[in-house]
């Protein structure tokens, strides 16, 4: 389905903590008639749609410009709405939503077949999770149906931590915007396939493996490697480039500082995320973004800085890699795919 910028899509400013009933009853009802409304969540912001109903969630692979064969996950606020979604619900996803939902945890299991197929790109499992969001919680609650939510930015490019990022891509093509500020994980949730012995890690995110490894034994990390041939995707974010600024990305370790000056010299507007500002002088053209030297603030603040260097026009973004440890797996991950050309 094309689709032409011709919607005026709404900002609605909403509590974070608390929710405005009034404001999520009006979003509620644009969902409910087959709409597109953008959300925060505790990762990234979403963009919701009626998961029961085929041609509400074609609007979200049109606005996003995401290829079919690429699935989305269900977001869902009770156990009611899991068993509308998944034909089956074993032992270990039972303990892994006990423990860990509403939270940045994704499971994927066998599909309900009443959930239209367009939501599990005609495959055979769906991926669902509980967010750990008050306003996305109380609008699926209001909404009365499961939400099918990829992240709300066009196919391929950075999340949206902020709403301005959601409008910055999808302003015209989308109904309304819940904006509740600043998302406070800022990377996706992680993606756990429960259909596969052992359980498979797909997309690594905020809930850190060994967490997840505590509740339900061994789980294999390496197999989301794994090359798609045709659709559906096996395991998500497979497309090479994604995840990625306008500008070009590269990743470098200790010589970062001298690739940036390097680059600054021969003329390239450059931005840098590094741990630590640079001693010597700053030469024209470079912009520093000084990232937290830990995981989780790094991550909350990830997106907003490859944002804030593609609002600036930067033409090239050198990264300093963090190191190469478990609470940094799914950075680098994002990393390595934002820098492939
Ligand atoms: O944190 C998040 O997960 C955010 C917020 C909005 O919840 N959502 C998100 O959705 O990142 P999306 O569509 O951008 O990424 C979902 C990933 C996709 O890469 C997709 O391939 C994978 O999950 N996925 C969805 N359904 C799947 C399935 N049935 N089997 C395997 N992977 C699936
Ligand atoms: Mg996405």
């Amino acid at each position: 389905m094309e689709i032409a910028c011709t919607l005026s899509t709404e900002v609605l400013s909403v509590r974070a903590d608390s929710p405005q009933p009034d404001v999520i009853v009006r979003a509620a009802e644009i969902l409910r008639r087959g709409g597109l409304v953008a959300f925060p969540t505790e990762t990234v912001y979403g963009l919701g749609a009626n998961a029961l109903n085929a041609e509400a969630v074609a609007k979200v692979f049109a606005a996003k410009g995401r290829p079919g064969n690429n699935p989305v996950i269900v977001h869902v606020a009770d156990m009611h709405q899991v068993r509308q979604v998944v034909a089956d619900w074993p032992e270990p996803a039972s303990r892994l939503a006990q423990r860990f939902w509403p939270g940045p945890l994704t499971l994927v299991l066998p599909k309900h077949p009443a959930l239209p197929d367009i939501v599990t790109a005609g495959g055979p499992t769906v991926a669902v999770r509980m967010p750990a969001h008050p306003v996305a919680l109380a609008l699926i609650q209001a909404a009365g149906v499961p939400l099918a939510a990829p992240s709300a930015n066009r196919s391929s490019w950075l999340s949206p931590t902020l709403a301005e990022h959601v409008l910055r891509d999808l302003a015209g093509r989308i109904d309304m915007v819940l904006e509740g500020g600043a998302t406070r994980g800022g990377l996706e949730s992680t993606v756990l396939d429960l259909t596969s012995s052992p359980p498979r890690l797909l997309r690594p995110g905020l809930m850190a493996p060994h967490a997840i490894e505590e509740i339900i034994g061994t789980v294999d990390r390496t197999s989301r490697a794994r090359k798609p041939v045709d659709s559906p995707l096996p395991a998500p974010g497979m497309l090479a480039r994604h995840y990625a600024p306008r500008a070009a990305l590269e990743c470098a370790g200790d010589a970062a500082w001298n690739r940036v000056e390097h680059l600054a010299r021969n003329g390239v507007r450059v931005g840098w995320l590094t741990f630590a500002a640079p001693k010597s002088t700053v030469l024209a053209g470079i912009t520093v973004i000084v990232m937290p030297p830990d995981s989780s603030s790094y991550a909350a603040r990830f997106y907003a800085a490859l944002h804030e260097l593609d609002a600036a026009g930067v033409e090239r973004i050198v990264v300093t890699l963090p190191p190469d440890t478990d609470e940094w797996l799914a950075i680098r991950d994002r990393l390595r795919r934002a820098s492939t050309p």
